[in-house]
């Protein structure tokens, strides 16, 4: 595992270039850059999410998040005992925020509303005028800067009364995300052009009610984590209708949702048990979710369907522990995104796994029986579980566009690396250059309808169960200093050239202008 602590010395960082320069040969002329560019109208922004970033988690009459209160309750559950009571206090640092954003020349800024700030208890009955005024200025103040802002009404801060319900396991709370939603269409559906309902619903519910990785640590494998998928999705759909039926008329905006994606390799392509593995996972994790929404027949997918069921059957249920939606449901669901938001980060060789040790039974894991493992080639700079594998970004594009086809585009809401510190950060410029350089090529090559980009992240943040250990952030934030001072690192730097010039400069990283590199 390859780390930089600290401040890399200069000369050890241009040493490491040397070597990571090595891969880009081939698709690069003399001058550097990437031989395809991104179209004028090509959507760059950079991405972050409300309580990772804006503590002041009971200032302004915020209502507590399950995150709160999890974390106040159980101070160790993150490796470092931290939580996100302060973060990076955007908050009060919006300012400095939208500054930071601006010096990159980004013209979008995806951020997520906090639903406890808005809605102390979860329910529409009381709404929160500081937390309003809070989003308003935020929203006024990026569009002064020309930053559109694309925002997300779900990114796991579930306000704890909710939670107390049995969160997205009870079907009540589909009407209430609908309630919720339409408060924010209304309150800023005026400025607000862009939406995305929910996050990442895959590892929302199987790390937080399928395992105890994130809260609320259920631990309900293979039943809380399906009615948690099955409730996100209906949530999704209603609050999709009620803007396109109620807001979009007048707002004029577009709203999809936000789907999380490993690429899964057959671990020995020439093992046809390997490929089915691969293929297996990929339905089990991302089909699950896309394709009652983006496939022309709608519901789970076959293979879903009946995989869950036959397990289901033989470990004794009456019934399936993947519920069944009305064909009205299915109705509402199919087509129910004008766009295809993707998170993507790392890819895993797959090999087929009827059970292993520390798989829970029932358990979504057990239920899609695939063994997870990365090539030690790959380089992991930071988490554990991001290995570099630009490639994989390119395939699983694919495998979206072979089975959902061109017509709803692709937006790239998430991608990034991790590492453990510093303002020198090689492998994350190196990681940016060869992911985007893989998406181009899928662009052009490939015919993959991509029309945006969102790097992960603006800035170091709390990173949930990470607490604050790994960084993904274009800018350092020192945590020790009350103002939480931000420094744009290599990445930014090298982030906002290809904004600049529409191509990837992988020769940006020689030429940083002394001024800037004499400062970090
Ligand atoms: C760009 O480079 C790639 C990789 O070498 C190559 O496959 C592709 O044909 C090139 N395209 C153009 C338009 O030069
Ligand atoms: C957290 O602290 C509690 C109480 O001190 C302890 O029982 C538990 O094992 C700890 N958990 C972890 C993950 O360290
Ligand atoms: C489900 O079980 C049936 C009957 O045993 C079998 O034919 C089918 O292949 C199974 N399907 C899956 C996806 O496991
Ligand atoms: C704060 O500073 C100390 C001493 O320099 C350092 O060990 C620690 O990692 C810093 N904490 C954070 C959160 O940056």
């Amino acid at each position: 595992m390859r780390s930089s602590r600290g401040v890399a010395r200069l000369a050890t960082g241009l040493s490491l270039w040397c070597l990571l320069a090595q891969g880009v040969s081939g698709y690069v002329d003399g001058s550097g850059l990437s031989n395809y560019s991104f179209p004028d109208d090509f959507i760059f922004g950079v991405a972050t999410a409300a309580f990772q970033i804006e503590g002041a988690w009971n200032i302004g009459n915020k209502g507590e998040s399950m995150w709160d209160t999890y974390l106040h309750k159980h101070p160790n559950f993150t490796v470092d005992g931290s939580n996100g009571d302060v973060a990076t206090d955007s908050y009060h640092k919006y300012k400095t925020d939208i500054n930071c954003v601006k010096s990159l020349g980004l013209k979008y800024y995806r951020m997520s509303i906090s639903w406890p700030r808005i809605l102390p208890q979860g329910t529409d009955n009381v709404i929160n005028k500081d937390g309003v005024r809070y989003y308003r200025t935020l929203f006024k103040e990026l569009l002064k800067e020309n930053i559109t802002p694309v925002v997300t009404l779900f990114h796991w801060d579930l306000p704890t009364p909710l939670m107390d319900l049995g969160g997205w396991s009870n079907p009540k709370i589909i009407d209430y995300f609908e309630d919720y939603a339409k408060v924010a269409f209304t309150l800023f559906g005026d400025i607000i052009k862009l939406w995305s309902t929910m996050n990442e619903p895959h590892q929302h519910c199987s790390n937080g009610y399928g395992g105890d990785n994130f809260v609320p640590a259920m631990m309900s494998g293979g039943v809380g984590e399906y009615l948690c998928a099955h409730y996100m999705l209906l949530a999704h759909a209603r609050a999709y209708h009620l803007y396109d039926k109620s807001f979009r008329p007048h707002q004029k905006g577009k709203i999809g949702i936000t789907l999380d994606a490993f690429y899964a390799e057959p671990k020995d392509p020439t093992k046809q048990s390997d490929r089915d593995a691969a293929e297996r996972y990929l339905q089990m994790h991302l089909g699950i979710f896309a394709h009652p929404i983006y496939s022309s027949m709608g519901d789970y997918p076959p293979l879903v369907r009946e995989r869950i069921n036959n397990i289901s059957l033989s470990q004794g249920f009456t019934r399936s522990r993947l519920p069944y939606f009305t064909s009205s449901e299915i109705d509402l669901l199919r087509g129910s995104s004008d766009f295809f938001g993707l998170n993507h980060y790392t890819t895993y060789l797959m090999s087929d796994m009827p059970m292993l040790q520390g798989w829970r039974v029932p358990s979504w894991d057990h239920d899609t029986g695939v063994l997870l493992e990365q090539n030690p080639l790959w380089p992991k700079p930071g988490a554990d579980w991001l290995a570099v594998y630009p490639a994989g970004f390119r395939k699983v594009l694919n495998w979206i566009t072979r089975n959902y086809g061109t017509r709803i585009p692709i937006i790239v809401t998430e991608n990034g690396v991790s590492d453990f510190g510093g303002l020198n950060d090689y492998a994350r410029v190196s990681y940016y250059n060869n992911y985007l350089y893989q998406m181009l090529l899928a662009m052009y090559e490939d015919g993959c309808n991509i029309q945006g980009y969102f790097a992960w992240t603006l800035m170091d943040d709390f990173e949930w169960k990470d607490g604050y250990t790994v960084k993904f952030g274009l800018f350092h934030v020192d945590f020790n200093s009350t103002e939480r001072t931000r420094i744009p690192k290599l990445s930014a730097f090298n982030y906002a050239e290809i904004v600049r010039r529409r191509r990837i400069n992988f020769k940006y990283i020689e030429q940083i202008p002394k001024a800037h590199i004499n400062i970090l």
